[in-house]
């Protein structure tokens, strides 16, 4: 008897196995000869450069490390918890890029993951946002790119460790994890909404760093928009729980979109410099004003904002102590010498160039992580709002001085209890940030 139940369950298992190779076997889609860039329209190409920009292909898909590589041609290293992976040139080249793919292959892998030959791709690759993505769009984009330069160029090989090298085991990440579709208009909200929906969960994939990940990797269901760690910079979340106390508004987030900085929040630093920057301030208004407004939805904007009023005028408070002296807190007095030449501000609103630190992220979060990545880097005049830049503060302030001043703003500018371990956390991060040569900063 339990023989005859063993044997079936063998072959269960046999044909659940079976049954796994066929839903993870993918035929080769037979190569093409390039396509003739003749033979896609302006309007196409351009509409497919927005569609481009909108997914940050050229994030991804162009060289950061060794000296930097010709754009989408690939090899760009992303460190991932399972080891570092590294991405495909995806420039018309026919031998190392997708020249010889079809539309019709591409087409499967942004909405599959599956590659023209059939081999299942790693999800770093965020296709489970692009699978969302319209038949039109993607031939748009198809467009854009057998449209540009072609590059021969190969990508060093992934550092994933056996057995998650196996390509095989992506079909099993894709049996529990994909779910494939494009998406679905919500009838209970208008076009600028699902418009802004689509972009958001499809192709821009904010989730992709503003959702935390489960130990697979996958954005873990039900938490989406709770923030998450990405390159050792917190993305905060999007929803109702994002800690700052002035409300991310349609319009706050329409600024911060479209030109990197939003008036009572601060700039875009760090990995979402470049959204702005590089891709969202190049797309039509209306998009971002698409994605604006349906983030103002997934946070609340509504009901929270009326909060606003007392929390700015809280912060412009705040920012008057400091200058009040002679002051005997010894914390204060490192911040004023090295902080509040720039950080200060006055009622009614923060001046433009002068983020006031009592309503940027990078004092409520639940670590101190943004608030050190932006002492030890600084931000850029390219990063942040262009005119304005943030010197490094990597070899003027110890790991000790910066603990003290996370401390004194945390205790100062914010009603939350104090971070711990401020001093080992600052040593943490310091050991991410690329050591700035002694002369070039401040
Ligand atoms: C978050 C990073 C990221 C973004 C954004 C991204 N990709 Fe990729 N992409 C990757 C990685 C990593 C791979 C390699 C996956 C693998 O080796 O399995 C990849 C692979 C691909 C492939 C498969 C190529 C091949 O030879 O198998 C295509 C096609 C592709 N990406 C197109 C795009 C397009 C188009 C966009 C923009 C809409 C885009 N990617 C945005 C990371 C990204
Ligand atoms: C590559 C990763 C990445 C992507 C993609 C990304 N973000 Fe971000 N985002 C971050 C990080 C990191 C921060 C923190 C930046 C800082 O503090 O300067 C951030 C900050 C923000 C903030 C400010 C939050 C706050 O409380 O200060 C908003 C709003 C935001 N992102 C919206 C979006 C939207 C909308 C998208 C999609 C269009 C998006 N992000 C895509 C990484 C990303
Ligand atoms: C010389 C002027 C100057 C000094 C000194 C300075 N900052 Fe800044 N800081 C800026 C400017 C300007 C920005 C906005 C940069 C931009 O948008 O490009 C900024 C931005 C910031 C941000 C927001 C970053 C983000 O991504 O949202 C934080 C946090 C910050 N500074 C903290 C500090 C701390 C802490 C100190 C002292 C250790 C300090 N700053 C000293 C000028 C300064």
């Amino acid at each position: 008897m339990i023989k005859r139940l063993l044997a079936g369950v063998a072959a269960a298992g046999v044909l659940g196995g079976l049954g796994f190779l066929y839903y993870a076997w993918y035929p080769p889609i037979a190569p093409i000869e390039r396509p003739n860039p003749a033979s896609f329209s302006a309007e196409q190409i351009e509409r497919g450069r927005i569609v481009a920009a909108e997914g940050d292909c050229a994030e991804c898909h162009t060289r950061t490390d060794n000296g930097g590589g010709p754009e989408l041609a690939g090899d760009y290293r992303m460190d991932t918890p399972f080891g570092a992976i590294y991405s495909s040139n995806i420039t018309p080249d026919v031998e190392t890029g997708i020249g010889a793919w079809s539309e019709e292959a591409f087409r499967r892998a942004m909405h599959l993951g599956v590659s023209r030959k059939g081999v299942h791709l790693i999800p770093a690759f965020p296709y489970d946002h692009f699978t969302k993505m319209t038949d039109q769009d993607i031939s748009d984009l198809y467009a854009y790119i057998m449209t540009r330069p072609a590059v021969h160029m190969s990508r060093r090989p992934n550092e994933l460790p056996f057995p998650l090298s196996l390509r095989i085991l992506q079909a099993g990440w894709k049996l529990l994890y994909l779910r494939p579709g494009v998406y679905k208009p919500d009838p209970r909200h208008d076009a600028l909404w699902n418009r802004g929906a689509y972009l958001a969960e499809g192709n821009a994939h904010c989730g992709a760093c503003h959702t935390p990940r489960d130990l697979m990797g996958a954005e873990k269901k039900g938490s989406a928009y709770e923030g998450a760690v990405v390159d050792n910079w917190i993305a905060p979340a999007l929803n109702e729980h994002n800690p700052t106390p002035t409300t991310w508004t349609e319009d706050e987030l329409f600024q911060y979109l479209r030109f990197g900085v939003a008036p009572l929040h601060g700039p875009a630093g760090g990995p979402m410099s470049p959204v702005p920057h590089r891709f969202l301030s190049t797309v039509p208004e209306e998009d971002v004003h698409a994605i604006a407004h349906y983030f103002a939805d997934v946070d609340h904007a509504a009901e929270r904002e009326k909060n606003d009023k007392a929390a700015l005028a809280r912060a412009m408070e705040e920012s008057k102590t400091d200058l009040i002296g002679p002051n005997v807190d010894p914390d204060a007095k490192l911040y004023q010498g090295a902080c509040a030449a720039c950080h200060y501000n006055a009622a009614p609103t923060p001046v433009l160039g002068r983020p006031d630190l009592a309503l940027n992220n990078a004092l409520w979060l639940d670590e101190p992580t943004n608030l050190y990545q932006v002492m030890l880097r600084g931000l850029t005049a390219e990063e942040g709002q262009s005119g304005v830049a943030m010197p490094s503060f990597y070899n003027a302030l110890s790991d000790k001085d910066m603990a003290r001043i996370a401390a004194y703003l945390r205790r100062t500018r914010t009603t939350l209890p104090p971070w711990t371990n401020l001093e080992k956390k600052a040593a943490e991060v310091r050991k991410t940030v690329q050591p700035v040569p002694v002369n070039s900063s401040h």
